[in-house]
C-alpha cells in the first residue's frame, strides 16, 4: 500500500469549521439556505480560503465554488455542498467541504476542493453537482424555482451576482476520482461504537407535490354532504400512503410526508387547497419504481373524491455504488487511523457523490452523529470524530492519488 505518513492540521480544521458556522448561525447550528444572504458570504469566505491555500479559486454560475491545484494531474476532487438545511446543523455538507480544503492543504498538491450549490434542493435537486456533469440545462434554470417562497432561480443568481456567469463543467481527464466526507446522519456508528464509515451505496430518491383543489366556504354553516374539503382529501391519502406502502417496500425503504399544507389554514374556513409533499427512498430502482407506482394508484383512487387532485414529480436521483476501490482505500486509512473502529455501510442520505459518480469514480467516509440527529440544529459530531475523520480522510486520499501514479 502506498506509504501515506501525512497529517492534518487538526487546530486549523476545527478553526475553520467553526469559522464557517458564523455564516447563518442558529442557535447550535446554520440557517444557510442556498443563494441566502450568508450562503453567499459563506462561499466567498470559503474561495478567500482556497486563494490562501494556494489554489486557484472562483465561484462559477450555479455558485459552485471550486479551488483548483496548480499540480498538472491526474488530481482527486473532494468537497460536499455548503448550503443547509433550515435552522439545521452546522456540519452537513460545510464538514466535508472542510475536509477537503484541509485534504488539499495538507497533501500539499494533487486535490482540487468543491463546495456545491443546492444539495440541500432548496431551488431543486442537485443543481450544483448536475451542473457540473452537464444535466442542468438552461431551461432548466429557467425552471428552477425556490421550493417554500417560489422565487424564480434565476432572480437568485442575479441577485448574488452570479447571472451570466460561466458555470464550470466537468473535464475529462483530469480526475482519478472524487472523495466525500459526511457526518452519518444517523445512529448505527455510534451505537456499534465505531468511528469511522466507508460507504458502499446511496440510496435514490423521488420527490412528488400532490395538490387538492377543493372550495373554500363557511366551516359552521356549509352543510357536511356538499363540502369539497381539501384537507379531507390530503389527510385521507397521507393515510393511505402511509398504509400501503409497507405492503411493497423493501427493508431500508423510507417514505416522508414532509410537507403537508392547507390553504388558507384558518379553523373557521374549509380548505379550499392542500398540497402535500411526498418523498421515497431505497437503494433500488425496482423497489423506488414499485413505490411510485403505488403512490399514483392511490393518487387516482383520490381523484374519485369530490377535490380535485394534481401529481407532479419534483426530482428524482438514482441509487449509486461507490467505487470498490476507493472503498478500499478508504477502509485501510480507517483501519490505520482507528483500528477496529470501522465499517463498510450504505447511506440513506442523498449527497453530490451519486451524482458525480455518473462521470468519475467516487467514494464516501462518514463520521458519527451524536444521536444520530441531522437536519436538525442540534446536530452534532465530536471534535476529536471530526478531527479522527479528516485524518482518515486525508491518508485515503494520498494513497488513491498515490495509485494514480
Ligand atoms: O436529504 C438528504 O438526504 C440530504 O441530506 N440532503
Ligand atoms: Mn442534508
Ligand atoms: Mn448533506
Amino acid at each position: 500500500m502506498f506509504d501515506s505518513t501525512i497529517d492534518v492540521d487538526a487546530a486549523r480544521l476545527l478553526a475553520d469549521l467553526k469559522r464557517l458556522r458564523e455564516f447563518g448561525a442558529f442557535k447550535t447550528g446554520v440557517h444557510r439556505p442556498t443563494y441566502s444572504e450568508a450562503d453567499i458570504a459563506a462561499r466567498r469566505w470559503l474561495r478567500d480560503r482556497m486563494v490562501e491555500a494556494g489554489l486557484d479559486a472562483t465561484i462559477d454560475g450555479i455558485g459552485n465554488v471550486f479551488g483548483r491545484s496548480r499540480t498538472p494531474g491526474p488530481c482527486l476532487l473532494s468537497g460536499s455542498h455548503l448550503e443547509s438545511q433550515n435552522e439545521a446543523g452546522w456540519l452537513d455538507g460545510a464538514m466535508g467541504v472542510i475536509y477537503g480544503l484541509e485534504a488539499a492543504r495538507s497533501l500539499g498538491g494533487g486535490v482540487d476542493v468543491v463546495a456545491w450549490a443546492d444539495e440541500e434542493g432548496h431551488y431543486g435537486s442537485f443543481l450544483g453537482s448536475r451542473s457540473y456533469i452537464g444535466e442542468l440545462s438552461e431551461t432548466g434554470l429557467d425552471a428552477g424555482r425556490n421550493k417554500y417562497d417560489s422565487t424564480p432561480l434565476r432572480d437568485a443568481l442575479r441577485r448574488c451576482g452570479l447571472e451570466g456567469v460561466p458555470r464550470v463543467r466537468f473535464e475529462p481527464g483530469r480526475y482519478t476520482g472524487y472523495l466525500e466526507a459526511h457526518i452519518e446522519q444517523a445512529d448505527d456508528l455510534e451505537a456499534r461504537g465505531l468511528k469511522l464509515g466507508v460507504v458502499t451505496s446511496i440510496v435514490g430518491i423521488r420527490q412528488f407535490r400532490i395538490r387538492f383543489e377543493g372550495t373554500q366556504n363557511h366551516a359552521g354553516t356549509t352543510r357536511m354532504a356538499i363540502r369539497r374539503d381539501a384537507g379531507v382529501a390530503a389527510v385521507r391519502l397521507a393515510g393511505a400512503i402511509h398504509d400501503t406502502f409497507p405492503r411493497v417496500v423493501a427493508a431500508r425503504s423510507v417514505w416522508t410526508i414532509g410537507r403537508l399544507a392547507f390553504e388558507p389554514g384558518a379553523p373557521s374556513i374549509i380548505p379550499g387547497a392542500a398540497e402535500m409533499i411526498v418523498q421515497f427512498r431505497d437503494a433500488d430502482d425496482a423497489v423506488l419504481d414499485r413505490m411510485e407506482g403505488t403512490l399514483l394508484d392511490l393518487v387516482e383512487q383520490a381523484r374519485r373524491g369530490p377535490c380535485d387532485v394534481r401529481c407532479d414529480a419534483l426530482s428524482r436521483s438514482r441509487p449509486s455504488l461507490m467505487a470498490e476501490p476507493f472503498q478500499d482505500a478508504l477502509e485501510a486509512a480507517c483501519e490505520a487511523v482507528a483500528p477496529g473502529l470501522h465499517q463498510r455501510m450504505p447511506s440513506g442520505a442523498g449527497h453530490d457523490a451519486q451524482i458525480v459518480a455518473r462521470v468519475m469514480p467516487s467514494g464516501m467516509l462518514f463520521v458519527p452523529s451524536i444521536g444520530g440527529v441531522s437536519h436538525h440544529w442540534s446536530e452534532n459530531t465530536a471534535d476529536e470524530d471530526i478531527v479522527l475523520g479528516c485524518r482518515a480522510f486525508a491518508r485515503g486520499a494520498k494513497d488513491i492519488l498515490g495509485q494514480a501514479g
